[in-house]
């Protein structure tokens, strides 16, 4: 994706040293574009956990990165694995709700594992960093080659007039390495000519969407609009959205889908008012162990600071303000789950598919047991 022009992914190695990765530490974004060097696995791991990067494709994307800087720090001896190992439990312990995580940590754990030399260990973990990044890159791309034909449809119906899409939080290219998951049939409707307009959730208490996915939206020139949380609904109402496009950051074999706090709402507003409501995943994002997301999938739960203070530009610097009673108690979960009755169809690197077993496993055959 462009920013200002020019072509980013949101993580890639340094071109003159092939131990430092390179991310836009997402924090100070809209308002600052800054790219921060990671050169150990500690480095990854903050950055993980305090949302330099953030979204299920690039924490899987950096966690595979992270593994090959412990490659590179491990010592080289017979506890070269061990090191590994822990590295790697090390970083699935930083946000335990997007699966990508630990496919990533495991992915390369099995590459390592599969060479017996120690420099053969490290060419490996680059080599497999490198092909997560570029498998994910790749599976988003695809998803905006299937979705886009959803969005053609509507457009089709409406005799062409403006497609109103909404979406919740950031499932857009920050979120992944390039592309996005949700905003990849946004942006391939807007290439091919169509007109589309996107709704932005704000999405507290983080403002992915005001902050993350409007930016981003903007820098493609996509129309769209900003709105509180709690105005989706009131829109359905009125006939003013089309289709609801959402991430995920876990799905479950059964169609179940944990994604931003605010999303299962999203969902039950647009049943009611019989506005489809699509998932945008690559597989990586599917946990093939679980059947049932509300008692399974694990909801990180963060700061209460998140919601009681706010961030934004003031005077040209950016400032945090209090917005609470000081001593008021906050909660702060960071996810819920759609179950998969609320959702119209999954949208994969393979196709689209219904948000059941069967459907998942008819695109998916190389995982039935
Ligand atoms: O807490 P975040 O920002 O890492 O949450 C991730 C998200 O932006 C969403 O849940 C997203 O819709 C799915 S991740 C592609």
């Amino acid at each position: 994706m462009k920013v200002n022009g020019k072509h980013y992914r949101t993580i890639w190695i340094d071109e003159t040293v092939e131990t430092v990765i390179k991310i836009i530490d997402q924090r100070f974004l809209p308002h600052k574009f800054i790219i921060e060097d990671l050169k150990t696995v500690h480095d990854v791991a903050l950055a993980i956990k305090e949302m330099h990067v953030r979204g299920a494709g690039l924490i899987g994307a950096t966690a595979g990165y992270g593994m090959y800087l412990a490659a590179l720090e491990a010592p080289q001896d017979n506890s070269f694995t061990a090191y590994l190992e822990n590295a790697g439990d090390y970083l699935k312990a930083t946000r335990p709700t997007a699966v990508n995580l630990s496919w990533a940590v495991e992915k390369q754990l099995i590459a390592i594992k599969n060479e017996t030399a120690i420099a053969d260990k490290i060419a490996i973990s680059f080599k497999t960093a490198n092909e997560i990044a570029d498998l994910d890159a790749g599976y988003c791309q695809r998803i905006g080659e299937f979705g886009v034909s959803i969005i053609e449809e509507i457009s089709r119906q409406k005799g062409g007039k403006t497609v109103n899409v909404l979406t919740h939080c950031n499932a857009g290219w920050l979120a992944f390495v390039d592309y996005g998951s949700a905003t990849s049939p946004i942006y391939a409707a807007f290439d091919k000519g169509l007109d589309v307009h996107v709704w932005v959730d704000e999405t507290r208490p983080r403002n992915q969407g005001a902050s993350l996915t409007a930016w981003e939206l903007g820098q493609h020139r996509v129309p769209h609009t900003i709105i509180p949380d709690n105005v989706g609904g009131h829109l359905m109402q009125h006939g003013q959205v089309d289709m609801v496009i959402v991430g995920s950051d876990r799905t479950t074999s059964t169609g179940d889908v944990a994604n931003k706090i605010g999303t299962y709402l999203k969902a039950l507003a647009a049943i009611d008012n019989q506005i489809p409501f699509y998932v945008a995943l690559p597989s990586t994002s599917i946990d093939w162990d679980m059947e049932n997301g509300i008692e399974e999938i694990p909801i990180e739960e963060r700061g209460a600071d998140e919601v009681k203070y706010m961030e934004g530009l003031c005077e040209g610097e950016i400032k945090r303000i209090l917005l609470t009673p000081a001593n008021s108690p906050a909660t702060n979960y960071a996810f819920d789950v759609t179950p998969a009755r609320l959702i119209t169809g999954l949208i994969t690197e393979r196709g689209i598919c219904s948000p059941n077993k069967e459907s998942i496993l008819n695109l998916f055959p190389e995982k039935k047991s």
